[in-house]
């Protein structure tokens, strides 16, 4: 294991990550897989007033990906979906606060939940 990549805060929210778990018939739903690794996320999203009121993801796979899912999932508590539509990359590293710039698989790994979040978000109209 990477000791620079996993850092304790990593390692934590791995272990009990935010947001884990499902929605009851949730407004906006995506998943998506890391085809490198088979690595998958599920996002389910509930909207109220063009917000985001309630959101959970379920998924398996690398410390990263999970670990990113759930710190982005509380990021976007109470966010507007249009808020949500232009979060980039950059944000989601800032989330995490690893760097990834030498390690473009680890970028994937990172980028997956907001892969999901854009996919799930891209089929809401106010
Ligand atoms: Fe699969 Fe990270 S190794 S998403």
């Amino acid at each position: 294991m990477d000791s620079e990549i996993y850092q304790d805060f990593i390692l934590e929210i791995y272990k009990n990550p935010f947001n884990y778990g499902k929605l009851d018939k949730p407004t906006l739903q995506a998943g998506s897989h890391n085809p490198l690794c088979g690595d998958n996320i599920e996002m389910f999203i509930n909207t109220k007033e063009n917000k985001i009121s309630e959101i959970k993801f379920s998924g398996k796979g690398c410390a990263i990906s999970q670990v990113s899912a759930s710190l982005l999932t509380e990021h976007l508590k109470g966010m507007e979906i249009s808020e949500a539509k232009s979060l980039s990359q950059k944000d989601i590293l800032n989330l995490i606060k690893v760097d990834l710039s030498k390690n473009p698989s680890r970028l994937k790994c990172a980028l997956l939940s907001l892969e999901v979040l854009k996919k799930a978000i891209s089929k809401y109209s106010s």
